[in-house]
């Protein structure tokens, strides 16, 4: 039923998940809930979870726009992590960490838990009834490896689209916006000049008190985007107005580097804006509604502790996020990296004693790293320090290259790992800023050793395409043998 009505109204979902898609909103700080333990089974059938209160129903198809994300920073395009930054680890140097008993990993598995959070629960969007149920999932499973697993929850003020439009003056007729990102603005209406740009933005250009709109065809959004956010603020414009070249267009990454509200104008409104712009000044109204509703973003974390429940252990942080943006069921984005974590938890639970194993399936990453900088913040300075690495596992099916790039004394492992096993398709990087946009950043900003898995250019990226149809198991095993072997150097250092 859900499914018909999901295909039913999937035009509609894609603009919606348009707007959610990069951006959700982050409107102030996470309000923490206290962690909880999930419910033993006797009482953990979904339905009697409560449904969290404000929360964003996918099929109620509201749409959620992004806004400003303060508490994101991605790592500086030229900021390497470096090695010295490192936080010492604890173990005493003569500790070896004796790796224990490690299971096989099966890809098959890895690929079995996708398909019941991409296919089988479909879009996870965060605060959504699906997110909790995925959220259920993979504490279930934690459980069954024999791990405690908790729910980590905090709200987060989601602001939800409620018809925003634009009018032209002098005409009755108004064209619909779909915003994508609105900042922290506030609904209103905006009256201001349009400009049309058809060419490529210079740096000495002025747009101040202007609506910028511009043809996605053929450009960078990104690019666009990043060349505002460099504009010195007097001369940004006030609103970016995108026309769409796709039925599906795709959602601009770095969203958030500009601090303006960007939307999406219908294509024939945003064709007939260019005709008129060319001929006569234009002012237009653009009209910004939306309400403001919390959602509860819920980490699942499935603790291994070391052996003798040593408080003082090396910590080893292995994960992925698990929310999908609105658009689609997030099969690659990252219910691969999901997949794998859950599988990992199952492989490692009786692996390198000394060592506690944290699985964590963040959520809220595509409202802007949400659940993982909640994560990080609760986090004391002495338990900082006692985290030797995260592993995050983000997207990593499709594509040419796999990409594992993070600090440098991990790079520097995994190097001599995808070495010796012979792999040709994978690269080895310190972290950029390509590496910013996904959980690994929220602790890499703390100095925690991180190291991030990826493959990019999918082209489902975002889309209600990415479906797991469009890969194989095979990507997930060569993605947890590199993860695996890394780790086994690291640990065996002593
Ligand atoms: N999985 C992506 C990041 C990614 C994109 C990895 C392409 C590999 C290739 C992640 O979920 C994402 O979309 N991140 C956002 C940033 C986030 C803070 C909303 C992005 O990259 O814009
Ligand atoms: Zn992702």
């Amino acid at each position: 039923m859900i499914k018909r009505l999901l295909s039913r109204y999937q035009n509609l979902l894609i603009v919606l998940g348009l707007i959610l898609t990069l951006g959700l909103a982050a409107c102030g700080e996470p309000t923490p809930i206290p962690a909880t333990a999930v419910p033993t089974k006797a009482n953990t059938i979904p339905a009697t979870i409560a449904p969290a209160t404000n929360t964003v129903a996918v099929t109620a198809t509201p749409v959620v726009i992004a806004t400003a994300a303060p508490t994101v920073t991605r790592i500086p395009t030229t900021t390497t992590v470096p090695a010295t930054t490192a936080v010492p680890v604890t173990t005493p140097a003569a500790v070896q960490n004796a790796p224990g008993e490690v299971l096989a990993f099966s890809a098959e598995n890895a690929y079995n838990h996708v398909k019941v959070l991409a296919s089988d629960i479909g879009i996870r969007l965060a605060g959504s009834e699906n997110q909790k149920k995925a959220a259920d999932y993979i504490s279930k499973q934690f459980e069954t490896f024999g791990l405690k697993a908790t729910f980590q929850d905090s709200t987060f003020l989601l602001r939800v689209e409620k018809g925003s439009n634009l009018t032209v003056s002098g005409e009755n007729t108004s064209a619909k916006v779909t915003l994508i990102y609105v900042g922290s603005g506030e609904p209103g209406q905006t009256n201001a000049e349009l400009a049309y740009i058809a060419g490529d933005l210079a740096e000495s250009d002025n747009f101040s008190g202007k609506v910028m709109l511009i043809q996605a065809s053929n450009r960078s959004l990104s690019q666009i985007i990043q060349k505002i956010a460099a504009m010195p603020e007097s001369s940004r414009p006030v609103a970016l107005l995108i026309i769409p070249t796709q039925a599906e267009p795709l959602l601009p990454p770095n969203l958030r580097v500009a601090a303006l509200p960007i939307a999406y104008i219908e294509q024939a409104a945003g064709q007939k804006l260019i005709e008129r712009a060319g001929n006569e000044t234009l002012k237009v109204t653009l009209n910004l509604k939306f309400d403001k509703s919390n959602a509860v973003i819920r980490n699942v974390i499935g603790t291994r502790p070391a052996a003798g429940n040593n408080p003082n252990a090396p910590v080893i942080i292995i994960g992925g996020h698990y929310d999908s943006v609105p658009a689609g069921p997030g099969a690659n984005d990252n219910g691969s990296g999901t997949g794998i974590t859950i599988e990992l938890a199952r492989v490692l639970t009786k692996a390198y004693p000394d060592v506690e194993f944290r699985f964590i399936a963040f959520d809220g990453e595509e409202l802007g790293l949400i659940g993982s900088q909640y994560y990080v913040k609760q986090l004391s300075v002495a338990e900082k320090s006692r985290i030797q690495a995260m592993f995050n596992l983000d997207m990593v099916t499709t594509g040419q290259t796999l990409t594992v790039a993070g600090s440098k004394n991990l790079a520097d492992i995994a190097r001599t790992v995808v070495v010796n096993q012979g792999y040709r398709d994978t690269e080895i990087r310190t972290s950029t800023a390509s590496d910013g946009s996904s959980d690994h950043a929220s602790f890499a900003q703390a100095n925690i050793p991180v190291l991030f898995f990826n493959r990019q250019s999918d082209p489902n990226y975002h889309r209600s395409s990415d479906t797991i149809d469009k890969f194989t198991s095979k990507p997930l095993e060569q993605v947890a043998q590199i993860m695996q072997a890394t780790l086994k150097q690291l640990l065996s250092r002593g």
